[in-house]
């Protein structure tokens, strides 16, 4: 190992410069140590237990225009749904008897989801299945918004911060949408008592090892209870279309990387992973990930929500897709488990 990679486990930290020449001088065989030393420290908290959660896509329109997004409202050939409570309702309800015991919402930033029909779903959910996490994902709201859905029942939000750079930011984004507001989502989101998640995609346009250190920096300080992270993965009908994917090798060391820095955060491995590499999945727990998150959506609709091209898991039975992940988690160790999963603070 190097210098900076007996720092990074020790102290968990490294200055924005030390993060950046990290990354630069990553080798195979430093993969490798750092994968090894992640995966101790997940289990010490942790075990072999991979916490899944049942992702319900809600909607696949979507008032924004991110250059890298699929379902960006200027798709015209995206084409476009939404469910409606009682399908969502159907939807946890094969989940719950499938063992999840988290189910995540998420979709587009879809003004047909008002906070009145939130709160109610949320509250419907809560009141069948009052042992279950309810994770919301669907992009930025107001403070007030954002309390009301707590109020009614929601555990956790996930808004991935996308770069941690604002000249970055406005690189992958439409001038109408600011990294300042994104940021303070987040802190409101924290605030109100959500369990966070942040996140970022790996090999997005323009990124470079500085604006990946700025989102380790990021990490380190926020401390958030999840955190996504999954390989860029460009769309045909995008802006971005013609631009290179992220790497399965850069994205399994970030994994590492971040299980050092905070290492109880909830990691999933992303199914934009396992469309890279028919392994990647596998790959990423072992490189320090605990989180996996099958299908949940109505088979109809999961080729509808394509954020990127060639996404997987979309013409599976939720049944398959949990079956499916079962078995790659046993095949190389691991095992789900139907719990809530909670981050294990210590
Ligand atoms: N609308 C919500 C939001 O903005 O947070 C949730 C849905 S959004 C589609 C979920 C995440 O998908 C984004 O945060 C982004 O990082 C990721 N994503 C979008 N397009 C992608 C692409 N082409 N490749 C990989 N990930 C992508
Ligand atoms: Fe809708 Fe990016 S275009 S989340």
């Amino acid at each position: 190992m190097n210098d900076l990679a007996v720092k990074l486990c020790s102290e968990h930290s490294l200055s924005l410069d030390g993060y950046e020449r990290l990354i630069k001088s990553r080798t195979p065989e430093l993969a490798e140590k750092l994968a090894k030393e992640a995966a101790a420290l997940r289990k010490n908290i942790y075990g072999n237990d991979v916490y899944v959660r049942g992702l319900i896509e809600i909607s696949s329109y979507c008032k924004n225009d991110c250059f890298y997004c699929g379902i960006r409202r200027s798709n015209r050939e995206a084409e476009r749904y939404r469910l409606n409570p009682e399908e969502i309702l159907a939807c946890c309800d094969e989940g719950y008897r499938l063992g999840f015991r988290t189910f995540v919402l998420q979709g587009g930033e879809d003004g047909y989801f008002t906070d009145e029909l939130l709160c109610g779903l949320i509250l419907d959910i809560k009141e069948r299945y009052p042992d279950c996490a309810v994770t919301l994902s669907l992009g930025e709201r107001g403070y007030d918004s954002f309390k009301r859905l707590f109020d009614s029942g929601a555990d956790r939000y996930l808004l991935r911060h996308e770069t941690a750079d604002p000249s970055h930011y406005a690189k992958l984004h439409p001038p109408e949408m600011s990294y300042e507001h994104r940021m303070k989502c987040l802190r409101e989101l924290r605030d109100i008592g959500y369990q966070v998640g942040c996140g970022f995609m790996v090999g997005s346009p323009y990124q470079t090892a500085r604006e990946i250190a700025r989102d380790l920096k990021f990490i380190e300080e926020f401390k958030p209870d999840m955190c996504g992270i999954g390989p860029f993965v460009p769309h045909h009908n995008t802006p971005f279309r013609d631009m290179p994917k992220g790497t399965v090798e850069l994205t399994c060391f970030l994994l590492s990387v971040i299980r050092l820095i905070h290492p109880p955060v909830l990691l999933p491995s992303t199914t934009a992973l396992g469309t890279i590499d028919p392994l990647g999945r596998e790959k990423g727990i072992k490189a320090g990930a605990n989180v996996v998150m099958p299908n949940l959506s109505p088979v109809e609709v999961r080729k509808k929500y394509e954020l990127y091209d060639n996404k997987i898991c979309t013409g599976d039975e939720s049944a398959q897709c949990r079956n499916c992940l079962s078995a790659r988690m046993e095949s190389i160790g691991y095992r789900i488990v139907a719990a809530r999963g909670d981050i294990i603070r210590q």
